[in-house]
């Protein structure tokens, strides 16, 4: 490591709270898919700060965007009306279809907003004392307490006793087990229509349908966490798209506004009359700055066809990988996803693989130990994923 990362690691381990196990890698500057530390050296981001930067870094159109809205209006609070705010709300709905958007600030909060009003809403709206959301194991649903509660992995809430109340996980993948959770007192079931945190773990259409008429019967809400499923990151604006599910109320966040802090609430018009003036509020959510941001990211993917790419790209990148897998016999126990939204899930521990990409240029995560989780920017190049599939069948081989 050069002498300014050691510089820069050591202010940072003095000054910011050590809640991240960080790479030892400084980022300077990015463009598309490309990362460049602080040396000039460049990476592949297949990364995209965790299916963040969905049209890749320092997007041209998108920076003029912010410069602009900067010069104008930054920031007034939900007190007044403004414009970016309604336009955006108007383009996501367009993306699905009449309902009502709350804006926040990160995926955690939007999961946060989502619960409170599947409980409002029962109660005011349905006279019903329903409270409690099911959820899924290996589920990741943020790190508030509210959140984590809902979270299906104990790692994330060690320590954090006492957690709130009327979280219920079940197995993933069960339905007879969903059926036996629900109770009088159940507002909703929350799940991922892809598992990113817990592995990248696709379900059957049949039990994610199972799942929404299962809540239609019980009248619980059936709540879909889009947040890092959404903006076209699985080939589809959203994931619950692909199999023609009807979520009352989904969350978005990490792609909404390409890299600016922003989350989403959406409901059904019926669901969002559970909440009225005074029942929920943030300072910031939905601020022109970045609503002008997440606008010209919304304008952008529709007009670049963006979710159309990532389907086609997925299908290439997952029949590359298939191939290196099969060069590597013993090595890949299965290679998944949805779009660009990509598991290789190793038959050993990941870490020395992992570490070995990163060293060679290429930004990945590893998951639950064994799964490289692949999250690149949408506008990624065939070169590029080859570069890749080249490289982790190179690392592969000598293990
Ligand atoms: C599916 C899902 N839900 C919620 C979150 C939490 O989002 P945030 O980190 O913006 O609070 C994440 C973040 O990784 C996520 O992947």
């Amino acid at each position: 490591m050069s002498d300014a990362f050691d510089a820069l690691k050591e202010r940072t381990q003095a000054s910011v709270m050590n809640t991240y196990g960080r790479y030892p890698l400084a980022l300077a500057k990015g463009s598309g898919c490309t990362l460049h530390d602080l040396d000039g050296r460049e990476y592949l981001d297949l990364l995209a700060g965790i299916a963040v930067a969905n049209l890749g870094h320092s997007h041209p159109e998108i920076a003029d965007a912010l410069a602009r809205q900067a010069r104008e209006l930054v920031h007034v609070s939900n007190l007044f009306f403004q414009t970016p705010q309604v336009e955006l709300a108007e383009a996501l709905l367009g993306t699905w279809g009449p309902g009502r958007v709350f804006f926040c600030n990160s995926g955690a909060e939007a999961n946060e907003g989502a619960i409170k009003l599947a409980r409002r809403y029962q109660r005011t709206v349905r006279g019903q004392d329903r409270f409690e959301v099911i959820t899924l194991t290996s589920s990741f649903h943020g790190r508030t307490l509210a959140t984590l509660t809902a979270t299906g992995q104990d790692k994330v809430k060690e320590h954090f006793q006492p957690l709130p109340e009327g979280f219920v996980t079940v197995p993933a993948g069960d339905l007879e087990a969903l059926r036996a959770a629900f109770t009088p007192r159940t507002a909703a079931v929350l799940l991922e229509v892809v598992q990113g945190e817990g592995g990248v773990k696709l379900f059957p259409e049949a039990y994610l349908r199972g799942v929404q008429a299962l809540c239609r019967e019980q009248g619980a809400l059936f709540m879909v966490d889009e947040i890092q499923t959404g903006m076209c990151r699985t080939g589809r604006w959203w994931a619950h798209q692909h199999h023609g599910l009807e979520p009352d109320v989904f969350t978005a966040a990490k792609a909404l506004a390409n890299g600016l802090p922003m989350g989403a609430v959406l409901a059904t018009e019926e669901v969002a009359r559970g909440f009225e003036p005074g029942s929920h509020a943030t300072t910031f959510g939905g601020t022109p700055l970045v609503c002008a941001a997440a606008l010209k990211t919304v304008e952008i993917m529709h007009r670049e066809r963006i979710a159309e790419r990532a389907a086609r790209m997925g299908d290439f990148a997952l029949a590359l990988f298939a191939d290196v897998a099969a060069q590597n016999p013993g090595k890949v126990k299965e290679v998944r996803g949805l779009g660009l939204m990509i598991g290789i899930d190793l038959a050993f521990d990941g870490q020395k693989v992992w570490e070995e990409l990163m060293k060679r240029g290429f930004i990945l995560n590893l998951t639950q130990g064994t799964v490289l989780r692949l999250l690149p920017p949408l506008v990624i190049e065939q070169e590029e994923l080859r570069r890749f599939a080249q490289a982790l069948s190179d690392v592969l081989a000598g293990q």
